[in-house]
């Protein structure tokens, strides 16, 4: 495996061209899109024709250092989702999202946080990130304690994008979250 990051129970590998069906599956699951799409399931073929070469093609932009990256226990080696650490598409190299979609069976076992964490520490200490930010829906409860749990601070309210607006407790907007290199080297 083209490992990317080991942590104490996951290892992260960059994706390749024969993992769309990881991806459609995990689309598949409503509580997964519970507050993506409202649970609605990605499009097979959009995975295949958009998703999955997008991601390919950000480690071709990023020398493979940042981007989509596939996470397995590494006790069995079960894929259990992905985590995002990546630059906005035109943005500074420096500033980076944070995020994580994982299989309905990986959760509530630390997992999120464990990736994470590990990918913050990268992040500042080998990948020469400044700032590290995450956003979500403020009703995101599980999401949002991964971003609490991480020491990152509230930064602001968002607004919803139009095509989110549908889903169950938009109308509270977003929140983004952000950490530092300062305020991760002081903890
Ligand atoms: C959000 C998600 C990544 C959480 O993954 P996870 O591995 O279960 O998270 P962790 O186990 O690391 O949990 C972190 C903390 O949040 C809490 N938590 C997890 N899910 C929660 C939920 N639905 N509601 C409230 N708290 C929750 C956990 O209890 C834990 O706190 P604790 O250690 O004090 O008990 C996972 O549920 C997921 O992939 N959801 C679907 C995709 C998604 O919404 N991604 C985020 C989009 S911005």
């Amino acid at each position: 495996m083209d490992t990317y990051l080991e942590t104490e129970r996951l290892a992260l590998r960059r994706f390749t061209a024969d993992d769309a069906d990881l991806l459609i599956e995990l689309d598949s699951d409503p509580a997964v899109m519970r507050y993506l799409t409202g649970g609605r399931p990605t499009a097979p073929e959009l995975v295949r024709e958009r998703h999955l070469p997008n991601i390919l093609a950000g480690y071709e932009k990023w020398g493979g250092d940042l981007g989509l990256f596939a996470a397995h226990e590494k006790d069995g080696g079960a894929f259990i989702g992905w985590f995002i650490l990546r630059p906005e598409s035109n943005g500074p190299l420096d500033e980076v999202e944070l995020g994580y979609r994982l299989r309905q069976a990986a959760w509530g076992r630390g997992y999120a946080t464990e990736g994470s964490r590990a990918l913050l520490g990268k992040a500042f200490t080998e990948l020469g990130v400044r700032m590290v930010w995450a956003e979500t829906m403020t009703v995101n409860h599980g999401s949002r304690n991964i971003m609490e749990k991480l020491d990152m601070t509230l930064a602001n309210a968002i607004p919803i994008p139009s095509d989110m607006e549908m889903i169950e407790g938009a109308e509270h907007g977003g929140v983004r979250y952000e950490i530092t290199r300062e305020q991760w080297e002081q903890q």
